[in-house]
């Protein structure tokens, strides 16, 4: 199903449903490329299916699901309520483009922007599959290029960063070049990994056993870039970046539980969510911020 701007406000409140239904059509279209050629070549798809093999897993899919739609659900908001006929995103750290494609069915033109040559190529073949099979050219440019050097010719309404900001050096760095690509009034909105959830936090100490930062070459000119290895924060902490760097925090939301929870479980695991709800370990959290003068 392909969302218009207005089938979202028609709902108004149901960015839920809405996220959710893009979800499923993203698993669809990974799903296909497991068995077809069309468009990834096997190591592509092998990679793609490799990053997503949790979504796969028929067991998991309602959990994945759910978070899906948790850490999407205000981009969908914000995409819904922009004051432009058709709202810009810029996706930072865009991988292999899930989030880009989801911004455009959701009505929304994006840049998606990544370091590595791999992903990014494997999230242009992507679109292919969109246009033969829902018949729609989405709306996004794919760029490979170290996103702090990126000078975009026009501003844009929202900054889209999940899973980034774990790994992009440095931090301060990156809350000030989204400041200066954001419009006036624009939205940064952060999703990433948990500090607080102990299984997170723990998996992150044994990567960092071998080391915190390893280096990568900026595809442009072979300079080496640092990469952080799960460099996780709280929430609490980005909140008060936001505010350091001249955003209004609009929204805080902790959510989904780590390790992954299969069907059987996920009532259960859901009811502990809200009983854990005063203690910020879900697995994930997401923070939406309004540029202020
Ligand atoms: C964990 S992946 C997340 C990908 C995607 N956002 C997602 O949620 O599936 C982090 C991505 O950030 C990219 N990245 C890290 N530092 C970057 C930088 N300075 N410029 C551009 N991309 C960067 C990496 O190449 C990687 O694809």
């Amino acid at each position: 199903m392909i969302f218009t701007r207005s089938s979202i406000s028609e709902k108004e409140t149901d960015f839920y449903c809405a996220t959710n239904q893009i979800f499923e059509t993203l698993l669809e279209e990974i799903k296909f490329h497991a068995f077809s050629r069309g468009y990834l070549t096997r190591q592509d798809s092998e990679l793609l299916i490799k990053y997503y093999s949790s979504w796969t897993r028929a067991s998991n899919v309602p959990y994945t699901g759910y978070c899906f739609t948790q850490r999407l659900k205000n981009l969908a908001r914000f995409i819904s309520e922009c004051d432009n006929t058709v709202p810009s995103v810029l996706d930072c750290g865009c991988g292999m483009g899930s989030e880009s494609i989801a911004c455009t069915l959701l009505g929304a033109k994006v840049v998606g922007v990544d370091l590595s040559k791999k992903r990014i190529g494997i999230a242009k073949k992507r679109l292919g599959y969109y246009k033969d099979r829902h018949g729609i050219r989405l709306d996004v440019n794919f760029l490979c290029k170290e996103v702090l050097k990126y000078r975009p010719k026009v501003k844009f309404d929202i900054v889209y960063a999940k899973e980034f900001i774990s790994h992009v050096w440095s931090l301060p760095a990156f809350f000030k070049f989204a400041r200066d690509v954001l419009k006036e009034r624009g939205y940064l909105i952060i999703t990433d990994a948990n500090l607080f959830n102990p299984f997170i936090a723990f998996k992150a100490y044994l990567d960092h056993r071998t080391a915190l930062f390893t280096v990568v070459d900026d595809p442009e000119t072979s300079e080496k870039v640092l990469y952080a290895r799960e460099r996780l924060f709280s929430p609490r902490y980005i909140a008060k970046v936001f505010v350091q760097h001249g955003f209004k925090p609009t929204s805080t939301s902790i959510l989904g539980y780590s390790p992954c929870v299969s069907r059987r479980f996920l009532s259960f695991a859901r009811k502990l969510e809200g009983l854990a709800s005063k203690v910020p370990i879900g697995a994930a959290y997401e923070i939406s911020g309004v540029k202020i003068a």
